[in-house]
C-alpha cells in the first residue's frame, strides 16, 4: 500500500478548506492497515483516521499520517424471521448503504438517509436524524487497535453511545480504526414519523400507504430544502450540538423567551434548539468574508469560497460568545476541529 507525501486534504473534507497532510494512505483492508503501521517511514507519526471528511474542520496542515478508510463490502451475516444482521465495510458510503438496505427490504435506517460520510463514522458520533439514532440499529463495531494492531470488537452495549457521542470520540482519539459495522435491521418496517417536519410533510402528502421507502424519500426532500449540498457549498452540517440542560435551567429561560423551542429527552433533561438561539442573535444568513451562516439553517456554517478553516473557527467562536451573552448557554462544536 503506497504512502503518499504532502497530499492536499481539500478534496477530502466537505468544508473544502485547504490543508495538507505530510503522509497519506488509502486503507482497503485490515491487512493494509497493519502494513502501513509497520512501515518505518511513518513510525511514530501522529495519525488521523478519515472517512468522508464531513464532520471535520481543518484549521491547519496535519503534521502526520492520514489514514483514509476505503474498506468496502456489504454482506448479510445472519437472518431470522424478524431481523437481518448486515455487515458493511467502514469505507462504504453511508447513503448508498441506506439505499442498499431499503432495496433489500431491511428496515430501520430510512430516517438516516442522505447523511454524508462513510459507514465507519456512523457509530463515532452516533449519527442521528428525524427521530432515529444509529445506535438503535447497531449490533457491533469491528476495529483494529492502532497501538497493538490487534482486532477488537465492540458490542453496541460497549460503545457508550449518547447524543452525538460514543467511546470512539473519547481521548485518546484515533485509538481504534473502525473496519466494519454490523447492523441489526428489521424485516418488517416500524416507521418513525413523530419528528415535526416529518409529520407535517406526511400530512401534506396525504399518502395512504406510507412505506419505509416513501418515508426515506420524504426525509431526503426535507433535508434538501434545509441543508446545503457539500458538493455545491462547503459545510459540515450542524456546527454545534443542541445544548441539553436541566428543567431548573429551562424554567427562567422559557419564561423570558416563550417562543424558544425545547424538547424533553428520555432522561428528563431538555434539549434546546441551537439553531433558534443563533437565529435570535441575528446570525442567520450573515456572511463574514468568505464564510457565513446558512440562510435556511442557522446551525450550519458555510464556506462560500476559499475560506480558511481558521476563519470558520473564528466565526463559530463569535457566534458562541453572542449566544452565551444573550442566553447564558454554552454551545459545543459538533465537528472535530484540527
Ligand atoms: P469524518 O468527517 O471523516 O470523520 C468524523 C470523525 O470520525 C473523525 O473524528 C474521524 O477520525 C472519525 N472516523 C471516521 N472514520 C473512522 C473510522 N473508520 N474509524 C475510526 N474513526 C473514524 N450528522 C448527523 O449525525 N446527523 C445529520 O443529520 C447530519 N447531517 C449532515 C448534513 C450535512 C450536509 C453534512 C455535511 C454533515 C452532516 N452530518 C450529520 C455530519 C456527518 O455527516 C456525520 O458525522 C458523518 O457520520 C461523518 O462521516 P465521515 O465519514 O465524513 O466522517
Ligand atoms: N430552528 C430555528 N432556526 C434555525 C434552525 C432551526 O429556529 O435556523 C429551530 C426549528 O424551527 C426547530 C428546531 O430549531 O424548532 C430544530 O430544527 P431542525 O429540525 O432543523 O433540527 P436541528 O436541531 O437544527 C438536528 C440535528 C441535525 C439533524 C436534524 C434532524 C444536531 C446538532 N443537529 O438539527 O443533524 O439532521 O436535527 O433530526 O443535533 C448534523 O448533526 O450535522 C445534523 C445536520
Amino acid at each position: 500500500m503506497p504512502i503518499a507525501r504532502d497530499v492536499s486534504l481539500q478534496p477530502f473534507n466537505t468544508f473544502a478548506v485547504a490543508a495538507s497532510a505530510n503522509y497519506f494512505a488509502a486503507i482497503t483492508s485490515s491487512e493494509d492497515l497493519r502494513t502501513v503501521l509497520d512501515d518505518a517511514a511513518v513510525a511514530g507519526q501522529p495519525h488521523l483516521i478519515l472517512g468522508g471528511g464531513s464532520n471535520i474542520l481543518f484549521t491547519r496542515d496535519f503534521d502526520g499520517l492520514v489514514l483514509k478508510n476505503e474498506i468496502h463490502g456489504i454482506q448479510v451475516v445472519k437472518e431470522d424471521n424478524a431481523h437481518a444482521w448486515v455487515r458493511a465495510g467502514a469505507g462504504e458510503d453511508w447513503d448508498a448503504f441506506v439505499r442498499w438496505t431499503l432495496k433489500h427490504r431491511f428496515y430501520g435506517l430510512e430516517n438516516l438517509a442522505l447523511i454524508p460520510g462513510a459507514v465507519g463514522a456512523s457509530p463515532v458520533q452516533n449519527i442521528g436524524a428525524y427521530g432515529v439514532e444509529v445506535g438503535e440499529l447497531l449490533e457491533q463495531v469491528d476495529t483494529v487497535e492502532m497501538a497493538s494492531g490487534e482486532p477488537r470488537r465492540f458490542h453496541v452495549s460497549e460503545c457508550e453511545l449518547g447524543y452525538r457521542t460514543s467511546i470512539f470520540k473519547q481521548p485518546p482519539r484515533d485509538r481504534y480504526f473502525i473496519t466494519s459495522v454490523t447492523f441489526r435491521l428489521r424485516k418488517r418496517a416500524r416507521l418513525v414519523t413523530t419528528y415535526t417536519d416529518v409529520a407535517r410533510a406526511i400530512a401534506e402528502e396525504a399518502t395512504d400507504a406510507l412505506t419505509a421507502e416513501k418515508l426515506s424519500d420524504i426525509i431526503r426532500r426535507i433535508r434538501r430544502g434545509k441543508l446545503p449540498d457539500p458538493a455545491e457549498l462547503g459545510n459540515a452540517g450542524s456546527f454545534f450540538k443542541n445544548p441539553v440542560i436541566s428543567v431548573a435551567r429551562l424554567e427562567p429561560l422559557a419564561t423570558e423567551h416563550p417562543g424558544m423551542p425545547h424538547f424533553l429527552q428520555p432522561d428528563g433533561r431538555i434539549k434546546i434548539a441551537a439553531g433558534w438561539l443563533i437565529e435570535q442573535c441575528g446570525w442567520k444568513g450573515k456572511r463574514t468574508g468568505s464564510c457565513g451562516v446558512y440562510p435556511q439553517q442557522a446551525l450550519v456554517l458555510v464556506n462560500y469560497s476559499g475560506a480558511a478553516g481558521s476563519e470558520i473557527l473564528a466565526l463559530s467562536r463569535t457566534i458562541a460568545h453572542s449566544v452565551k451573552a444573550r442566553f447564558g448557554i454554552d454551545l459545543e462544536p459538533e465537528p472535530r476541529i484540527l
